[in-house]
């Protein structure tokens, strides 16, 4: 939920009830895509046929821009599925810098919901980094392409580059509508070659919704391909799912930012009478854990979109003080720098073939969200589903992030309703070293393990610590579960 703050806290909802099956007949290539094929800048993409696609679209893109991943020889593109003429999805390929053939694929997605997926790319883990004057990017040694192709996703349609009507209202309709992005993007023949590697999910923030969500889904749509009733849909190869510093479960988490905010290990973010009066917030009757429970027994829009109203109005927001809710360690919203400028200078985007001016977060999917109160319906059952179906599932939070907080994540685990839930709380914290350096606290159980990142905030690849480069500990974590490994010491 990387979102501007008075934005979490946004009440004016419009009550649209979007029919999102209404835009999901198959369209065969006509008129609308090939108006596509030059960009409003000039652009000139490389358009496909959507042959043996059963959910239609088609896609769009440039290869090897020389934006961002200039290490030689590593193919990248860029540019749109479009899922129909009025909706085109923005995504951002980089095949893997080592090991290609043989390399994994993840697709990352940031959260908001609402907010654009080059936040991770330019912030965090992609091949380059915006710079702190935030002109121009440098070479990331410690991206994730080191280690699996990577597949940046702006959903759902309207955030960041991606542009058309807005449709999505809740995380099961954002999972439909990029599960027919992929659909359209293994269909593709300069793609459907990383049909059968093996396939990731990782997010962060609002992904505590999509992850689990979306993992669930794509899984039930494997069934129907398992099934033989797929009439032609690829089957997603989904063997691992990574979870940095989300909202998965709002009745455990939200008890969790009064004591954060009293014993996070850095600062009191705020006085204690403010925590005492949000405390009572949190408890009184028709308090916010009522509401969460009212919430979660009914899954009424109002119920659960009123419960977030409340909740973030006299919980979440007053517990922060003036703490950047990011990273408690600071006031300040400088770092990570802004991408903004980067991201609509418009010879750039002329290369990457972008088209349609970039916004961190698009507040009215915001609103579409909150009028659904999908912020506060647990994905934790999907997460246990997906943790149950045996895909490795990893789970992470920096330590100095407030409003994602590691307590609060720690709880989601703690009453995950999973097979390994017993073996999972019976395990005590170990040390995570890197190179000779604390960098956290891991529990491993099966397939399930969970990493306190220490001194990092809610973008846990945007920081180092002495003796670790910026993002060196993540890359770590990121190798070793693509790997299909515990996370250990190295
Ligand atoms: C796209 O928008 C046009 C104009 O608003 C509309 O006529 C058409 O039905 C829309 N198509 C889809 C697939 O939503
Ligand atoms: C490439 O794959 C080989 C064989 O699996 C492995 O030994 C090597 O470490 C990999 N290289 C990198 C840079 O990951
Ligand atoms: C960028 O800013 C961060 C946070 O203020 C700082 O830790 C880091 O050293 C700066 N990086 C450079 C290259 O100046
Ligand atoms: C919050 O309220 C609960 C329930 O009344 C109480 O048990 C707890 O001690 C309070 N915590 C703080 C920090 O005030
Ligand atoms: C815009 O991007 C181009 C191409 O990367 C670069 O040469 C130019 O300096 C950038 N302009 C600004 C104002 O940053
Ligand atoms: C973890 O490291 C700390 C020092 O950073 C040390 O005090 C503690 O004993 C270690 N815990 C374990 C389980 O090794």
């Amino acid at each position: 939920m990387k979102v501007a703050l008075p934005l979490l806290f946004a009440t004016a909802a419009t009550a649209w009830n979007f029919d999102n099956e209404r835009n999901r007949e198959p369209i065969k290539l006509s008129m609308w895509h090939q108006q596509k094929a030059v960009s409003p800048l000039g652009t000139q993409f490389k358009v496909s046929t959507p042959l043996a696609n059963p959910l239609g679209g088609s896609l769009r893109f440039v290869e090897n821009s020389g934006v961002c991943e200039t290490t030689p020889g590593v193919f990248q593109a860029s540019g749109y599925a479009d899922l129909n003429a009025n909706q085109s999805m923005w995504f951002w390929f980089f095949e893997a810098r080592n090991n290609a053939s043989t390399a994994p694929l993840s697709i990352w997605l940031n959260g908001g919901p609402g907010s654009s997926s080059m936040i991770g790319l330019f912030q965090e883990h992609g091949p380059c980094r915006i710079t702190n004057d935030s002109r121009s990017v440098t070479l990331n040694p410690n991206s994730w392409n080191e280690a699996s192709h990577m597949l940046y996703i702006d959903q759902p349609v309207g955030v960041g580059y991606s542009h058309g009507t807005l449709a999505v209202t809740g995380s099961l309709a954002a999972a439909k509508a990029v599960y027919q992005l992929l659909q359209i993007f293994f269909a593709d023949p300069t793609f459907s070659k990383y049909t059968t590697d093996s396939f990731a999910l990782w997010t962060e923030s609002y992904g505590g919704h999509y992850g689990p969500a979306f993992a669930h889904y794509f899984e039930q749509q494997n069934a129907i391909v398992d099934a033989g009733q797929g009439n032609g849909l690829v089957k997603i190869n989904l063997k691992t799912l990574g979870i940095g510093n989300g909202l998965t479960d709002p009745l455990s988490q939200y008890p969790e930012y009064v004591n954060f905010a009293l014993n996070n290990g850095y600062v009191q973010t705020t006085t204690t009478a403010a925590i005492t009066r949000a405390n009572t917030s949190l408890w009184s009757s028709n308090g916010c854990i009522t509401q969460i429970n009212n919430c979660a027994a009914t899954l009424a829009s109002s119920t659960c979109s009123s419960a977030q109203s409340f909740c973030n109005n006299n919980v979440l927001s007053p517990l922060a003080g003036s703490r950047n809710v990011y990273d408690v360690r600071t006031t300040s919203s400088a770092y990570p720098p802004d991408i903004t400028t980067f991201l609509r200078n418009t010879t750039m985007m002329k290369l990457i073939g972008a088209e349609s001016t970039w916004t961190e977060t698009n507040n009215n999917v915001y609103s579409n969200f909150q009028s659904t109160g999908d912020w506060m319906k647990s994905s934790s059952p999907d997460l246990a589903a997906v943790v149950d179906s045996g895909v490795r599932t990893h789970i992470f939070a920096g330590d100095a992030d407030y409003i994602c907080n590691c307590f609060g994540v720690e709880a989601m685990l703690k009453s995950l309703p999973s097979k390994l839930q017993s073996s999972f709380n019976a395990q005590a914290f170990s040390n995570f070293t890197v190179n000779g350096v604390h960098a956290g606290l891991f529990k491993n159980a099966g397939t399930l393990s969970y990493l306190r990142v220490a001194a990092a905030g809610h973008e846990v690849p945007a920081y180092g610590t002495t003796g670790l480069q910026v993002g060196q500990a993540a890359l770590v974590m990121f190798k070793q579960v693509m790997q299909g490994l515990s996370i250990s010491s190295a």
